[in-house]
């Protein structure tokens, strides 16, 4: 399998990986089946991400894709953020093999459940705002 130059930058250095302790927003995605968990926290001032740290166990492409979404992210308003995409963050990178594109589909997923728990803590419906939040096909990304 071929990595582009920039998922193995992301993969062996990753950006703002950590938590925030107090977060706004923690988004939590993950799937029983492979193992992997990405947890997203997101510190929200006046509708714009001031900052964004993750935590991400799984493959070197939902390493990479994490790294690279929390780059996109910071600084952006909420409105901004909402129209990441996986099909962003792959581009970001170079592009992914072809096996491995749903593995970006946890980094859109955890930002987006993020913003849907900061919505529920102000006690507004996030399903409006942010969309279902689907959970990440494993079955396709293990092969
Ligand atoms: Fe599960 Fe890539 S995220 S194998």
């Amino acid at each position: 399998m071929e990595y582009s130059a920039k998922v193995m930058e992301h993969f062996t250095n990753p950006h703002n990986v950590g938590e925030i302790p107090d977060a706004d927003g923690i988004g939590e995605i993950g799937n029983a089946k492979c193992g992997d968990i990405m947890k997203m926290y997101l510190k929200i001032e006046n509708d714009v991400v001031v900052d964004v740290k993750f935590k991400t166990y799984g493959c070197a492409s939902a390493i990479a894709t994490s790294s690279i979404a929390t780059d996109m992210i910071k600084g952006q308003p909420i409105s901004e953020v909402l129209k990441l995409t996986n099909k962003a963050v792959v581009e970001a990178l170079d592009g992914l093999p072809a096996v491995k594109i749903h593995c970006s589909v946890l980094a859109e997923q955890a930002v987006k459940a993020a913003l849907a728990d900061y919505y529920k803590r102000q006690g507004i419906d996030p399903e409006p705002i942010v969309g279902k939040i689907e959970d990440h096909d494993h079955d396709a990304c293990h092969i």
